[in-house]
């Protein structure tokens, strides 16, 4: 069973990958589920088929399904959203206002992907590609949990124990709805499943997500913030695909040459993807295969292709240390320095831009060292 998720900012070939990657594991023998997170859905146009909000077959071994959110919203959350609607309606809020209002922040993209554990549950395919929004809505999706943790382990058992003592009597009180037991029922059930989606999407042995990038600034920056942010918070990134790369006969070689090589060294030792532009239309089955069989060349897109931490943060006493591994010890001087959100380090002709989370953001750098395969760096 294997979970791979592509992910990277808007319109750098998500789609087109999520799909060129299972339609050729479908050909590898695999059985494959492409599914769309994207409340942009454009998985139909790229697969020229319509694809519905269950999953469908494609073709032979492949099939897709577009993920519709207020369906998933009613699925998941339908008894607590009733519950929070009653709630609104009691307080004076009328119909339209209180069904909007009970959709609360996060639940949209969370439903969408608790699809992703019933299909591991049901254990009817062997891979689930995950064809998710840009960069910023899906890190959102994933730092949610936090917040969510400290509801489910601290509040919720002490209330749900206060509410059986409290309800008899305040129902002769007050008229104002109160959660029943069912509602606690159905939102530690919810809870457990989206502990489960999340320990899913953190482990190394099932899960992957796969950056894609194009070879401009701009993209590039955003990928490696989220590169940064995803490992952060414990997803583990096992390849960077740089796609739409130009032939050396192009005349944007020259002026790609530079971001590839940024990438490159950026996101080292993570597996870099080069992807070339191709200048026909990839859709359809057979389009798509073509494409993963040239994207993987011959790796299987099953493999887990990366597995150690790319960097590490350490506090001792209040000073912090960062630890990014190294794929090639340089012998050159070394020089760091921050500039903006970015740490750059340079060895010799090597640059190399590293995001820095918000912790080591206003700290003074102390120094550098190269210790084996990392690169130790202090702040204080
Ligand atoms: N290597 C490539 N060569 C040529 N065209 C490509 C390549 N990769 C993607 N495209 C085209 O670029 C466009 C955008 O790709 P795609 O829809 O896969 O991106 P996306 O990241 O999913 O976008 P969005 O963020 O809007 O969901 C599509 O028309 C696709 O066919
Ligand atoms: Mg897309």
């Amino acid at each position: 069973m294997r979970i791979i998720l592509f992910t990277g900012k808007g319109g750098v070939g998500k789609t087109t990958l999520s799909a060129a990657t299972g339609a050729y594991l479908s050909e590898l023998g695999k059985k494959v589920l492409v599914v769309s997170v994207d409340p942009a859905h454009s998985l139909s146009d790229v697969l020229e088929e319509d694809v519905g909000p269950e999953p469908k077959k494609i073709f032979n071994n492949f099939y897709a399904q577009e993920i519709d959110v207020y369906y998933s919203i009613e699925k998941f959350w339908g008894v607590l959203k009733e519950y929070l609607k009653s709630l609104l309606k009691w307080q004076g809020i009328d119909e339209i206002l209180a069904e909007e209002m009970s959709v609360l922040p996060g639940m949209e993209e969370v439903s969408s992907f608790l699809w992703i554990n019933k299909h591991v549950e049901d254990k009817k395919f062997d891979v689930i590609i995950v064809d998710s929004a840009p960069t910023g809505e899906t890190l959102r999706f994933l730092s949610l949990p936090d917040a969510a943790s400290w509801w489910v382990t601290k509040i919720l058992p002490l209330q749900r124990k206060l509410m059986k003592f409290v309800r008899p009597a305040a129902r002769v009180v007050t008229d104002m709805p109160l959660p029943e037991e069912e509602t606690y029922d159905a939102l530690e059930d919810l809870f457990r499943q989206v502990y489960n989606l999340y320990y899913l999407l953190q482990n190394q042995e099932v899960s992957s997500v796969r950056l894609v990038v194009n070879p401009e600034k701009m993209v590039i920056k955003e990928t490696e913030k989220a590169f940064t942010y995803l490992h952060l918070f414990g997803f583990p990134v096992d390849g960077i695909f740089i796609n739409r790369v130009a032939e050396e006969e192009s005349p944007f070689y020259e002026i790609q040459r530079k971001y590839v090589e940024r990438i490159v060294k950026s996101f080292e030792p993570t597996p870099i993807f080069m992807i070339p532009q191709l200048y026909e239309e990839i859709l359809g089955y057979e389009k798509l295969k073509e494409f993963g069989k040239r994207v993987y060349q011959k790796k299987n897109p099953a493999d887990i292709f990366y597995k150690d931490k790319p960097f590490e943060i350490l506090e001792k006493n209040g000073e912090y240390i960062l630890k990014l591994a190294l794929k090639e010890i340089p012998q050159e001087e070394l020089e760091v320095y921050q500039k903006d959100e970015d740490l750059i380090i340079k060895i010799g002709n090597h640059k190399r831009h590293f995001f820095l989370p918000r912790i080591l953001l206003n700290k003074e750098i102390k120094g550098a060292v190269i210790k084996e395969n990392f690169l130790e760096i202090g702040f204080s």
